[in-house]
């Protein structure tokens, strides 16, 4: 169905209705806000963005809008994602793309009308995040009434200054009682355990005042994960450091490297399990990790990294490697009464 805003049509899709070339042109207008939040990178082959796109992983549940000019070009988009599983289902992520030129005159006002239209019930949470070199996002979610949560310092380690001696020495702090694991490609049978436990480990991580739960994942997760990662043709290290006494996980690591986009290297979680700490596992492992990329990846420039601006211990370990301030992101919670208080007002 379809309804007009001004001179623009909100329509709501599924991406595997659309055609080609109205993702292509979905894949070009996230390149272009890609490009507004990080005009330091060098712009994505647009197919990259398409591959992620058709690979998402199944326990997240998309619901879109978008809006077209009356040329048919596609302007905005807006999504909704719900979580399967058995955690944080209250929970919807809410994602709003406008083109530059196309806002403040209504849409994502109007997206957010279709998304909490299409709610069956009102104790839904909603969270947005927002990143502070793009303001309008800010603005945006003040004015819709969203308290912010969390912030997140993101920082990046230029490879060409790694430390090289610092990171061979923290690399073989082989802590007594402890072995490193690697897997590269999807995670086999006998480490499924393993991982869950370490992706678990980052329930452990600040969440600021949001009102998420545990994450509970489970082995099908496990396995989406590899399958979508693997779809949008992704490489991943991750390196486990296991309890020689009882073989559980203590502590892992992270990345996710495209080499299409070699320059950079994106980290993901790394954590201790908290009766493991202060054992020199967090430092080993990242380093570790260091030490492989460089040999392993020599195009990667950058390693990339969010944390909690709160999170002291992960902070004081990237800092001391070498990862520097790159921009914050914000994130916002809003009820829907809020929400729907603010879409009754009408606006200003
Ligand atoms: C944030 C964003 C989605 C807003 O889209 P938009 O179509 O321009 O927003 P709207 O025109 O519907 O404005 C909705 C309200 O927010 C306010 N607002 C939007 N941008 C604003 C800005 N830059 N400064 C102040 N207020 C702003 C509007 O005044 C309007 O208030 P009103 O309802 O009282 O009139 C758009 O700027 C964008 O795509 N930014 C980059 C991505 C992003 O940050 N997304 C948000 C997180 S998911």
């Amino acid at each position: 169905m379809a309804t007009a805003v001004g001179t623009y049509v909100i329509e709501r899709f599924d991406l595997g209705a659309l055609s080609e070339k109205d993702v292509r042109q979905i894949a070009d207008l996230y390149n272009t806000l890609g490009q507004e939040r990080v005009p330091e990178d060098p712009v994505p082959d647009p197919q990259i963005v398409i591959d992620r796109l058709r690979s998402r992983p199944n326990m997240m549940e998309f619901v879109e809008w978008l809006a077209r000019l009356g040329t048919g070009d596609i302007v905005a988009t807006g999504s909704l994602i719900a979580f399967t599983g058995d955690t944080n289902q209250r929970f919807r992520e809410v994602g709003l793309s406008v083109l530059p030129d196309h806002r403040r005159q209504g849409i994502a006002r109007r997206f957010l009308e279709e998304m909490v239209r299409s709610f069956d019930r009102d104790d839904l949470v909603l969270s947005f995040f927002t990143n502070a070199r793009v303001p309008a996002g800010e603005a945006f979610v003040r004015r819709l009434g969203a308290g912010e949560t969390l912030r997140a310092r993101f920082s990046q380690l230029v490879l060409a200054d790694l430390d090289r001696g610092l990171t061979r020495e923290w690399a073989r702090l082989d802590p007594a009682g402890y072995h490193l694991a690697w897997i590269d490609g999807d995670v086999p049978d006998r480490y499924v355990a393993n991982v869950i436990t370490a992706y678990e480990a980052m329930n452990t991580a600040p969440r600021g005042t949001s009102a998420l739960e545990d994450w509970h994942v489970t082995v099908e997760h496990v396995r989406e994960f590899d399958r979508s990662r693997s779809a949008a043709r992704r490489l991943r290290r991750l390196l486990l450091a296991i309890d020689d006494r009882t073989g559980e996980t203590a502590g892992y690591t992270e990345v996710v490297y495209d080499p299409r986009t070699p320059h950079v290297v994106n980290q993901q979680g790394t954590a201790v399990i908290p009766s493991h700490r202060r054992r020199g596992l967090g430092k080993w492992v990242k380093a570790a990790m260091l030490e492989r990329i460089v040999d392993e990846w020599p195009a990667a420039r950058l390693v990339r990294t969010g944390n909690a601006s709160v999170n002291e211990p992960m902070l004081r370990i990237n800092d001391r490697l070498g990862f520097r301030y790159a921009w914050e992101s914000v994130q916002w919670e809003a009820g829907v009464p809020a929400v729907r208080r603010y879409l009754e007002a009408g606006g200003r």
